[in-house]
């Protein structure tokens, strides 16, 4: 009954120039493993999931790529958005199929693009996930220990006083989910204590979460349901490119999360990092006795220290005299930007790309 969707339609603009519309970074190996991060998430679930199981949610541009790199996946396990509206039409449409192929399934959900380590804690953690949300129909999420105000993510006020019943097995009631709350709040939540961040890792039944549209989001869920008939059959395809770009352009966090009354959380015991900047890359990696991170290069020893160099081709790269630098040398771009103005990337690209 175990089912899984991996989102991969976002673009991932702060991991720029290696990052592009054309090839976002969930299709790249950022880890320089050998594998990309879309086939690293699905190589995770694939222990916990039968193959079959498992849908790809991505924009139809990257139809081609999703299927190069996982080569074992079915034409229809792709499901190709014509229009790009953040995950809550992608979720809604996935748990339609599913539960239409079968009515008790429990599925995951899972983005594309996150830093997950212990492969063995990550399933411990979501098989006790897909058992709780096998038994009731609550919206389970995985909360990640919180160690600075980021304001990017979803945080989570959870219940803890009990130590009984469903606490007891490490699962809490939310009392209130934020989804990227001000910098002045997050710092307010991290000094209160007993919030989580949200690891965008979700987990409940097909059903339940359909139901959740409907009390919740009825206008997009009559949008999605008026297709019930055709999905998993011929009519699915033409069903989809005409209605998506209808759907509201939301995510599913404050779609469906902030408003339910059902949510829980299973504090990660896995190390997880949501691989958003080129910052958070460089505090994954491996680094040389200099604290550099090398990607996919060769870098001389010589006095340069603390820098993520990043190349396309497995350059030898010779530098003197820099620090905490990011160094990407792509193929039609070369960035070298202090490691402090990463944030900046964004903006930096924008205007790359309207002057050239
Ligand atoms: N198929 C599809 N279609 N996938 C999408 C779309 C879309 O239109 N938009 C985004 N995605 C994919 C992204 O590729 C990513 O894997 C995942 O959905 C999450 O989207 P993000 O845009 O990266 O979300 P976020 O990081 O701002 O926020 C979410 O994740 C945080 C943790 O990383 C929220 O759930 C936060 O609450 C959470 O803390
Ligand atoms: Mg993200």
């Amino acid at each position: 009954n175990y089912y899984a969707v991996i989102m991969a339609g976002g673009v991932g603009s702060r991991f720029w120039p290696v990052s592009t519309a054309e090839h976002p970074k969930q299709f790249q190996d950022m880890m320089g493993v050998g594998e990309t991060l879309l086939q690293l998430t699905y190589n995770r679930l694939t222990s916990m999931v039968m193959r079959e199981n498992i849908l790809i949610l991505t924009n139809e541009n990257y139809k081609g790529i999703v299927l190069e790199q996982l080569p074992k996946l079915k034409e229809e396990q792709v499901i190709l958005e014509p229009v790009m509206r953040n995950t809550a039409p992608c979720i809604l449409l996935a748990a339609l199929k599913i539960r239409k192929q079968n009515p008790n399934a429990v599925m995951l959900v899972a983005p594309s693009d996150h830093w997950i380590k212990d492969r063995e804690a990550f399933k411990k953690d979501i098989e006790s996930a897909f058992e709780s949300a096998s038994q009731e129909d609550i919206l389970v999420t995985l909360g990640i220990q919180p160690d600075f105000p980021n304001t990017g993510y979803g945080y989570i006020r959870f219940e803890n006083n009990t130590g009984k019943g469903k606490d007891a097995i490490g699962l809490h009631k939310v009392e209130k989910f934020t989804e990227k709350p001000t910098l002045r709040n997050a710092r307010k939540y991290l000094e209160e204590g007993n919030y989580l961040w949200n690891a965008g890792i979700f987990i409940w039944k097909a059903s339940g979460i359909v139901n959740s549209f409907e009390q919740l989001s009825p206008e997009m869920y009559s949008l999605f349901e008026s297709g019930k008939e055709k999905f998993n059959e011929k009519g699915e395809k033409k069903f989809i490119t005409e209605v998506f770009p209808k759907a509201q352009n939301i995510s599913i966090d404050y779609a469906i999360l902030e408003k339910a009354d059902n949510v829980y959380v299973i504090p990660a015991s896995f190390d997880w990092d949501d691989l958003g900047t080129w910052g958070a890359l460089y505090s994954k990696l491996a680094k040389d006795p200099q604290k550099n991170a090398v990607v996919n290069a060769h870098l001389m020893p010589l006095e340069t220290k603390g820098n993520i160099i990043y190349t396309h081709n497995n350059k030898v790269v010779i530098i003197d005299g820099l620090e905490d630098y990011i160094v990407v040398d792509d193929k039609n771009v070369l960035l070298i930007v202090p490691k402090e103005k990463e944030q900046e990337i964004k903006e930096m690209r924008a205007a790359a790309m309207e002057k050239y």
